[in-house]
């Protein structure tokens, strides 16, 4: 039966294309879409001769003749700063360092610059409150137990040179080493058990009394020398005090037992290097201010 053909096909033109007797329609683009399309490209053309836009094989990208650039912008900003902060920053170098924290001005800009280097430099291992990461080695900088001291001399030194690392300049950066007691052989391991028992005494922790006596002799004979007779360690050899609840690495006898037999060697790097002395002396304020500076 012949159907009636659709009423479009007699109002719109063909192509004249005709597949399996399928024809195609020629309908033009809508005259706004196409202009909309035309000034699309006139402005791209334009954009990419006016401002930085198609990439160079190695080396960025055009500049464009506007010689726009976010990069020389954000210089512009990073130098406008730096030209704010230079007079304080001079003063800040010149002060005694026991001084910064009785200037109200000095004390004002430490504490702002001071939490932006320890953000940007320092919380990846101090942790972003400041609280450490025991367990692993780095120390809370919230409390006075200090390692290498809490004074604000110590603490810039500290920060300036570093700790057990090769690359301080001055070869200044603070250095002790605890003999791997086990590994090399100076403790039989039956020694190791009783003096874990007695450091666990000391630091009020559940423990075994006669290991923990025979550990005592032990002690005395391997230990004080750089922990000290009572176990609350040496600031000039960054020896932890043992008899607080504060642990570097841990309390618990597995810890113990693996930092006797091993001995640990925590390394902080050099920051002389990588801040300038300004930088230093505002994260050296800012963490001497944190509660334990002393
Ligand atoms: C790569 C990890 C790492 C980074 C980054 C780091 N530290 Fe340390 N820091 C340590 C370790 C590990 C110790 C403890 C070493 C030891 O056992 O004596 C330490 C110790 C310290 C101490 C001594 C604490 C005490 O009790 O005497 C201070 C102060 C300190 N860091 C400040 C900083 C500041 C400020 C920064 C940023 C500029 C920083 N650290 C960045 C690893 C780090
Ligand atoms: C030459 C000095 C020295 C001697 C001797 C020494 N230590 Fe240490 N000890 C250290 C230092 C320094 C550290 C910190 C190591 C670090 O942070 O890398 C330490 C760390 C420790 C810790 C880790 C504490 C924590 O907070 O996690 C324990 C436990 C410990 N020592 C126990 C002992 C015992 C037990 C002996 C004797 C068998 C001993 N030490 C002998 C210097 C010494």
């Amino acid at each position: 039966m012949s159907k009636k053909p659709l009423k479009k096909k007699h109002e719109v033109e063909t192509t004249g294309h005709s597949w399996d007797g399928i024809e195609e329609y020629n309908n033009p683009l809508p005259k706004w879409w196409l202009w909309t399309f035309y000034a699309c490209i006139i402005w791209g053309i334009g954009y990419s001769i006016a401002m930085p836009a198609w990439p160079i094989f190695k080396s960025g990208a055009t500049p464009g003749i506007l010689g726009s650039s976010t990069r020389a912008n954000v210089q512009a900003d990073i130098d406008k700063f730096a030209a704010m902060n230079k007079p304080i920053q001079e003063k800040l170098v010149t002060v005694d360092l026991d001084q910064i924290a009785e200037d109200p001005e000095l004390r004002n800009y430490t504490q702002n610059a001071g939490a932006a280097v320890f953000r940007t430099w320092c919380a990846q291992c101090h942790g972003a409150g400041a609280g450490g990461n025991p367990g692993l080695g780095y120390p809370n900088l919230l409390d006075s137990d200090w390692l290498w001291g809490g004074t604000m001399e110590d603490i810039h030194f500290t920060i300036t040179h570093g700790i057990r690392n090769e690359t301080d300049p001055d070869e200044e950066a603070r250095y002790s080493e605890m003999p791997a007691f086990g590994r090399d052989e100076i403790l039989a391991k039956e020694e190791i058990d009783q003096v874990v028992q007695y450091v666990r005494q000391i630091s009020g922790q559940e423990h075994d009394a006669d290991l923990a006596s025979a550990g005592e002799t032990i002690f005395m004979d391997n230990c004080s020398a750089c922990h000290a007779e009572d176990g609350t360690g040496d600031q000039m050899q960054g020896a932890p005090n043992l008899t607080d609840a504060i642990w570097l690495y841990g309390g618990d006898v597995d810890t113990l037992t693996y930092t006797v037999t091993n001995a640990r060697f925590g390394v902080m790097p050099n920051w002389n290097e990588r801040l300038t002395e300004a930088d230093i002396r505002a994260v050296a304020s800012y963490v001497h201010s944190l509660g334990g500076g002393q």
